[in-house]
């Protein structure tokens, strides 16, 4: 009989937590997919997050473990370890290729081999404040034939590799793992918020043509490219969805709340769109009066700021470093890709055919995340925000066997210590917790 596990992830936005348990069966004979139940789902505001970093450690800890708590007990299993994601400011990535002599004298490519191009490729790819979160391999090159995904088993004398190598400040990993801890979580592994997206949203055959994807959250806009099915570029920018709402914000003198809130009501970048006497209520910065300010200027306050953003992700496009870039075009996903004509304006400003990227499973998740949602009332999709959860699951996936138990999803362990938690951590970092 087929075993059933649970997955746990959590992915930890600058607005927002949202946990997700999912169980898993693994695939039945005809065919070759996991099959994937979501069972609980956690959302809650997030504080003590800037810029994708944590900044108050009890108040992220605290805006976790509610997130946490409500995925438990919807799914009625308590989460012992997650997959998190992680993004901010700090992150950085390089590109990186590295050979070594194929060992043995039958020239036969072993594991080992393929383990000793990994390591060399990280050499020297961090300073003495940074720490790797991914050595990604994009593909080998064996005896100068490129394009290999796997050459295990395959004959040659020398193995190269190009990698792509994502790295943060080891002060902000450090106090991400620390938030998850106090609320009571294991971390399993950290994966890069837009990795995780991008497994959400894209299809095979974008990645392959070469696609550019920009999740635009709260604080930041992760941003990741692809060609050939690699992955050629990755960054932060530190811009997102909370800048256009400080901007209104500023610009009408209310409330960031209020901003906030006719930000995701009335806002829209098309303003020439919107009757000259059009006018939207807000309440002043006491709270004590409302007012009537013209709609027109408020999306022209939204679409100055979302020129910029599209502009920075365009000079991003720019910098994936090859001819013709993304020629199967720029996705958005992220909160801050639903505010309304965001798709067109990417468009216009990227020149690039432009969609709108929905996870897989979000209609599920939608349906069981029965709580506001900055403040919608479930009459449009928000599938968007969803992508980083969704592609932790898909991450996940990939990286535990089907059939295995995942501790993830069973009873928790009172006696669980910090040394626990730190020596499980070592594993994946190699000693950077000594
Ligand atoms: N319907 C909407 N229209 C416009 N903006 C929206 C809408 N829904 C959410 N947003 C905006 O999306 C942003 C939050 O997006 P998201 O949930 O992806 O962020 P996050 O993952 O918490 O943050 P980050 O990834 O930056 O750490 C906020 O700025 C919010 O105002
Ligand atoms: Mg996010």
């Amino acid at each position: 009989m087929n075993r059933k596990g649970c997955i746990s992830v959590i992915d930890v936005g600058t607005k927002k937590i949202c946990a997700l348990i999912a169980e898993i069966s693994p695939a039945p004979q005809e065919s070759f997919y996991d099959e994937v139940d979501i069972l609980g789902v956690g959302f809650h505001s997030s504080e003590g997050l800037k810029k994708g970093i944590v900044v108050d450690l009890e108040k992220s800890a605290e805006s976790i473990r509610s997130a946490v708590e409500e995925a438990e007990e919807m799914a009625g299993v308590e989460i012992e370890s997650a997959f998190v994601g992680i993004a901010g400011s700090h992150i950085e990535s390089v590109n990186k290729r590295s050979s070594v002599e194929v060992s043995g004298r039958d020239e036969e490519i072993k594991n080992s081999d393929i383990e000793r191009v990994i390591e060399k490729a990280k050499e020297g790819a961090v300073g003495e404040k940074e720490r790797i979160i991914h050595t990604l391999p994009g593909e080998y090159i064996v005896d100068g034939t490129a394009g290999i995904k796997h050459p295990q088993g395959m004959s040659g004398f020398q193995l190269e590799v190009d990698a792509h190598i994502v790295k943060g400040s080891v002060g902000s990993i450090k106090n991400l793992i620390k938030s998850v801890n106090q609320a009571g979580v294991d971390i399993e592994e950290l994966v890069l918020d837009q990795l995780a997206s991008s497994k959400a949203v894209l299809n095979g055959d974008e990645r392959n043509l070469g696609v550019a994807l920009a999740d635009i959250g709260g604080g930041t806009t992760d941003f990741i490219a692809f060609v050939g099915d690699k992955i050629a570029y990755t960054s932060v920018l530190p811009v997102g969805g909370d800048h256009v709402s400080n901007d209104i914000s500023v610009g009408l003198k209310i409330s960031g709340s209020e901003a906030e809130k006719i930000k995701i009501q009335h806002g829209s970048v098309n303003v020439d769109e919107i009757e000259e006497d059009s006018r939207v209520e807000v309440r002043s910065a006491s709270g004590s009066e409302t007012m009537q300010v013209s709609r027109r200027y408020l999306c022209q306050i939204i679409r100055y700021r979302m020129e910029e953003l599209f502009d920075l992700i365009g000079k991003e496009i720019d910098n994936i470093g090859v001819d013709n870039p993304a020629p199967a075009g720029l996705v958005l996903t992220g909160g801050a890709s639903l505010l309304s004509g965001s798709r067109e304006l990417a468009s216009q400003v990227t020149d690039l055919p432009t969609r709108i990227g929905e996870p897989v499973w979000a209609d599920k998740i939608s349906e069981l995340n029965s709580g506001p949602i900055y403040g919608q009332n479930g009459d449009y999709s928000c599938g968007p925000i969803y992508s980083t959860s969704a592609g932790l699951i898909k991450y996940a996936l990939e990286h535990t066997s089907a059939g295995r138990s995942r501790v993830s999803g069973t009873k928790k362990d009172s006696s669980k210590t910090v040394e626990k938690f730190f020596s499980r951590v070592k594993k994946f970092f190699g000693g950077f917790f000594e």
